[in-house]
């Protein structure tokens, strides 16, 4: 049994055939519309959601399966005390495969040692969020054609940022991947992501604080809200919140083909103005996410 807890559970092959089925997913729907009956995907949430917790379900029932499960920890019996391992063995016997989010990062982990069915980890605090990084890499691969060859500017809070952890995870592993790295100094990409992933990958990247410094070389904008829930301290992420504010005038020397993504949900840090440029990709990322998570369901059930 396979699960997904952390983005290098899949290899490039493997996240190269989720995004084939993905593309045939969205060219012909009616071929997968009953892939999944009788099928059950339980959405187990102890953190808020919007888009991974209601692309599941949309997924699940776009494959013609059902849906069970709680988005938030006080409407379980967590409340009542129950450990993660004891839900995660009670809901094996109600349903065929979990997403699960948690505020604590390893316990999709620890889940999935407990499990008789696959677990898909849909973010575990600031750790890691690999179906967002399967939305990630579908959205690139559909907005520019390639997963090669590319300039990234990662901006915002990146020390909290577990989307940006995971895409740079996954990134890495194709061929000639640069990073610019845009942050204040206390949002800085962590060093064990430094050392072990970027550096030991002998991966380029820039640190900068300047978010126009590097725009004109940029292929793809990543763009993150700053994480309230992350921090320890009112004060700091008051004055951290609104240090990066996307606009036109920020855009001015930007490719005429860049992608701006963001996983959302958005604070402030994209003006609204940049909705209605074409190269705003954020809410047709959203999307992919539905279609990306489908492929993965299907993975993980062995369902041809
Ligand atoms: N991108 C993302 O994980 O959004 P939600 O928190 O709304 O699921």
């Amino acid at each position: 049994m396979k699960h997904l807890i952390d983005i290098k559970d899949l290899t490039v092959e493997e996240i190269d055939e989720l995004i084939k089925v993905a593309k045939d997913i969205m060219q012909f729907p009616d071929k997968y519309s009953e892939k999944c009956k009788h099928k059950k995907l339980a959405t187990l949430f102890f953190e808020p959601s919007t888009r991974t917790r209601l692309s599941f379900e949309s997924a699940m029932m776009e494959l013609g399966g059902n849906v069970i499960g709680f988005s938030e920890a006080s409407s379980s019996s967590t409340a009542k005390g129950e450990s993660v391992s004891d839900t995660i063995r009670v809901v094996g016997g109600y349903a065929d495969i979990i997403a699960m989010r948690h505020p604590k990062e390893g316990a999709p982990l620890v889940a999935s040692i407990k499990s008789t069915i696959p677990i898909i980890n849909a973010g575990d605090g600031g750790h890691n969020h690999p179906t967002q990084t399967l939305t990630d890499l579908l959205t690139i691969a559909c907005e520019k054609n390639r997963l090669d060859n590319l300039t990234i500017g990662l901006c915002g809070d990146l020390k909290f940022g577990r989307t940006v952890h995971s895409l740079i995870t996954a990134m890495v592993r194709y061929k000639n991947i640069k990073f610019v790295l845009i942050s204040p100094e206390e949002l800085k990409i962590p060093d064990y992501i430094k050392e072990e992933v970027l550096d030991k990958n002998r991966i380029e990247y820039i640190e900068t604080n300047d978010i126009e410094e590097h725009m004109e070389k940029l292929d793809i904008l990543y763009m993150t809200r700053v994480q309230k829930e992350r921090f320890f301290n009112e004060e700091d992420y008051v004055r951290l919140k609104d240090y990066y504010i996307l606009n036109k005038s920020k855009l001015e020397k930007a490719k005429a083909d860049l992608a701006i993504l963001h996983p959302l949900p958005r604070v402030n840090e994209i003006s609204t103005e940049v909705d209605d440029d074409p190269r705003a990709c954020y809410f047709k990322q959203a999307r992919y996410g539905k279609y990306i998570r489908m492929a993965l369901i299907l993975k993980l059930l062995e369902i041809k």
